[in-house]
């Protein structure tokens, strides 16, 4: 499959799901990334990304745990809403997070329900092969797009071992292969694989339908998602393999902070141009009320 169109694609006024699928089948990467609040939505689709996703990984990118299992689904709704406010022309989506699918078909259908409703996401993901098929499949048979997670999935993190690549063996790809067309057949429109090696993810890809979104999977993913603190470099401790940082705006703004603190330290912030003027009149006025020995008016108080 070719990973370059040869002339500039048409760019949709809005992504929905026959959008994604026409991208897949024009060989035209998808772009995916996560966004927590309601301006980096409003940037992400203003740069024109394919889809806005409010990931679980916001625990650890702005809620500050550890990793993504603490996040509960009113955290996810708070965020996802503010993200959803800025995403206009792609395609929004929402993760489900640890607990709101791991029970039952019906809590899965439950907790999918409240997202969308309450976040106005247009699908959500969950992470898993294996018995998650089964909550996909509730899911979308109750009208709600659905992507599924299969490689690393950090959910699971401590079950694999680790933060590590998956599919690495040959039963372990062919696992994962088994699993993307179990989704597949379950109703799932996209797969995200992560951390999985590229010829796997490839081979997987071509064996897909439905597009495959890839972080650390390679360039013969039909898309790429990363995380907007890695990608931006707003994250700036060490890194997986996969994390390309394609600006540094935490330099920037240590910068901007520190020129701050040092202006009014200085005394030269606020300058003048950031002020707010009063007429001499009003203000001999208001000096002659509050002169030292002016008796103060009760209604003032
Ligand atoms: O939560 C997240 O950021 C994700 C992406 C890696 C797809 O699941």
């Amino acid at each position: 499959m070719s990973r370059m169109s040869n002339s500039t694609p048409a760019r949709p006024d809005k992504v929905g799901l026959v959008e994604l699928a026409a991208l897949k089948r024009d060989g035209t990467p998808i772009v995916m990334v996560t966004a927590y609040d309601f301006p980096s939505a409003r940037l992400a689709d203003e740069a024109g990304v394919d889809i806005v996703f409010t990931g679980d990984s916001a625990a650890n990118n702005v809620l500050g745990y550890a990793d993504t299992t603490p996040i509960s689904m009113d955290e996810m709704v708070m965020l996802g809403a503010a993200a959803r406010r800025g995403t206009h022309r792609a395609f929004f989506m929402i993760d489900m997070p640890l607990g709101a699918f791991q029970v039952s078909d019906e809590d899965a259908v439950r907790h999918a329900i409240r997202l969308v409703k309450e976040t106005g996401a247009e699908a959500v993901k969950i992470e898993g092969g294996g018995s998650m098929v089964s909550r996909a499949r509730a899911i979308v048979a109750a009208g709600i797009p659905t992507m599924g997670h299969l490689g690393l999935t950090p959910q699971s993190a401590t079950m694999l071992g680790g933060y590590k690549a998956q599919g690495r063996t040959a039963a372990k790809a062919r696992q994962l292969f088994a699993d993307a067309l179990s989704l597949q057949a379950a109703g799932c429109f996209a797969i995200v694989l992560e951390a999985v090696p590229a010829r796997v993810a490839e081979r997987i890809t071509q064996a897909l339908h439905i597009p495959t979104i890839g972080i650390g999977a390679g360039a013969q993913c039909a898309g790429q998602v990363l995380v907007w603190h890695d990608l931006l470099g707003i994250n700036t401790g060490r890194t997986a393999k996969f994390v390309k940082r394609f600006a540094a705006v935490a330099d920037e703004t240590r910068r901007g902070l520190e020129a701050f603190a040092a202006e009014v330290r200085a005394g030269t912030y606020p300058a003048e141009e950031h002020t707010y003027p009063i007429s001499d009149e009003e203000f001999a006025l208001f000096e002659s009320e509050v002169s030292p020995g002016v008796l103060v008016a009760d209604d003032w108080l």
